[in-house]
């Protein structure tokens, strides 16, 4: 998809395969649908006359002009109360004309809907979250399909104003186009089957976009490396598998060499079948998803080196396969962490914990200003929060909130959960300095409790994405558009 601005323009001197224009609540003509209907005719006056369209937020019609335009579609779009538009309507009013426009055979639009905005910041994140709503609009992983069918037509999206914006535009669709194109990596890595996207696949991937990228430098440790480091507890998840663990280590430099680097960890398991303590067969093919942390850390670095953002990030992917065989770790089994801690094995479903906590005590030779995890850990998580929004957790209420804001800033939202010592002691394990499993409640906490032990030398936040990577069988990208959103305001706030 291409993506183009227009800025001071007349919609009605536009060519295009179709024009979007909004209309306010009790049928009031923005300034793009009043200039399309002096040119026209009153084609917009003359159907709102007659017609059950009110102009309420999320209310849509399409329109074929005969005379006077460049363009044969005018789609109509509901926007509420035009002193009411804030980031909310816009995200509600562009996916709208996104899924309006996808039932037509236009292969270009332009979108006169963002017009009225006075304010900066609901400018640049109406103009990120345009190129969002439409890369998602027609993202679809059909490498195994022999036929693909309704594919969608659109080719060119134009983010058009009649006036000069508020806000540096360009600025925001390169942003908007960046983190478009880290979410498309990380969504055609999560969906691709665990057949292929083995640890070893991950490696090459995060390879070939060092290839791609003179900012970003790739080192790849095996299973050899690991264990001299005494990563015991990352390779017991590898145990019972064939395919060999990898801890793939991606170095993106957009800042001087002593600025200490933003660290990012993902959760890599590339099949999580529980291992020995196997999971339930129904819907177990959604655990390919069980690498979508690691997914969106490669997304996330591929949009900060498309973005050439000021900044430097050390981003460690932590990926191994979870199965079951004679050579699998067994429940009981005591590990030894890179960090020296013993972990009885209490539940060799309880993995990603296990990958996590050497990865996160190995990131800290970087000395990171602040470290970043993002995992789908647990299944409680799901419970709690859903689909909808992630759980955060931090040793630090700062950066809680600076994640938050972060999320909300791009609608990939973040919550907080607390982080109790009262929880902590769930973790106890009778034979070794903590157990894997922290009991039947508070699932999501104990797990965020486990890695706190492994992060206490640093500023550190953990994202649980178990409900928000994916949703149905389709990998949704998140959360890239909250991790680059962090970065940015990070980078801004530096300069
Ligand atoms: N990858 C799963 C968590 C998960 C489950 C994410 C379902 C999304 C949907 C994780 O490795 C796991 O199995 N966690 C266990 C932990 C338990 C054994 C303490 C869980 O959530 O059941
Ligand atoms: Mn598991
Ligand atoms: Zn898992």
């Amino acid at each position: 998809m291409n993506y183009s601005l227009l800025t001071s323009s007349n919609p009605s001197e536009v060519k295009s395969d179709c024009l979007v224009v909004s209309i306010f609540a009790d049928k009031k003509l923005s300034i793009a649908a009043q200039q399309i209907d002096n040119a026209s005719n009153e084609l917009i006056s003359r159907f709102l006359n007659v017609a059950d369209f009110s102009g309420k937020c999320g209310e849509s019609h399409l329109l074929y002009a005969d005379t006077g335009l460049q363009c044969p579609r005018i789609l109509l779009i509901g926007c509420g109360k035009e002193n009411e538009f804030n980031q909310k309507t816009a995200c509600t009013v562009i996916k709208t004309a996104s899924k309006k426009i996808a039932k037509t055979s236009a292969k270009h639009a332009t979108l006169f809907l963002l017009d009225t905005l006075s304010e900066r910041i609901i400018c640049e994140q109406s103009i990120r979250q345009s190129i969002l709503t439409f890369a998602d609009s027609i993202y679809r992983f059909d490498k195994y399909k022999s036929e693909v069918k309704d594919k969608s037509k659109l080719q060119q999206v134009c983010i058009a104003f009649t006036t000069e914006p508020p806000c540096d535009v360009a600025t925001m669709l390169e942003q908007g186009k960046a983190i478009a194109k880290g979410m498309h990596l990380s969504r055609d890595l999560a969906n691709q089957p665990a057949n292929v996207c083995t640890p070893t696949f991950l490696a090459e991937t995060a390879q070939s976009l060092g290839r791609q990228y003179n900012s970003v430098k790739v080192e790849v440790l095996d299973e050899t490396e690991m264990q001299e480091l005494g990563m015991g507890a990352f390779l017991s998840v590898s145990k019972g598998s064939k395919q060999p663990a990898k801890m793939i280590v991606l170095h993106y430099n957009g800042a001087n060499d002593s600025s200490r680097p933003i660290a990012l960890v993902g959760k890599g398991v590339t099949f999580d079948t529980g291992g020995i303590s196997i999971k339930s067969s129904s819907n177990m093919d959604e655990m390919k998803f069980d690498m979508c942390g690691a997914a969106s850390v490669m997304g996330t670095v591929n949009a900060c080196a498309e973005m050439q953002l000021p900044l430097n990030l050390v981003a460690v992917l932590a990926a191994a396969e979870n199965m079951p065989s004679s050579e699998a770790t067994k429940p009981g089994d005591i590990v030894t962490s890179m960090s020296g801690k013993t972990i009885e094995v209490l539940n060799t479903d309880a993995e990603g914990r296990l990958v996590l906590c050497d990865a996160l005590t190995y990131v800290g030779r970087y000395n990171p200003e602040v470290v970043i995890d993002t995992a789908t850990l647990t299944g409680a998580c799901l419970v709690a929060l859903g689909h909808h929004i992630c759980a955060v957790f931090a040793n630090s209420d700062e950066l809680a909130k600076d994640i938050m804001e972060a999320g909300s800033d791009i609608n990939d939202k973040a919550w907080q959960l607390p982080m109790d010592e009262t929880y902590s002691k769930q973790l106890k394990s009778a034979f070794a300095d903590l157990g894997n499993i922290g009991g039947s409640t508070a699932g999501t906490i104990t797990a965020a409790c486990f890695l706190a032990k492994f992060t206490e030398e640093y500023e550190w936040a953990h994202l649980d994405i178990a409900g928000t990577a994916w949703k149905g069988k389709d990998a949704t990208g998140r959360p890239v558009p909250l991790l680059s959103q962090y970065l940015i305001n990070k980078a801004s706030n530096k300069h």
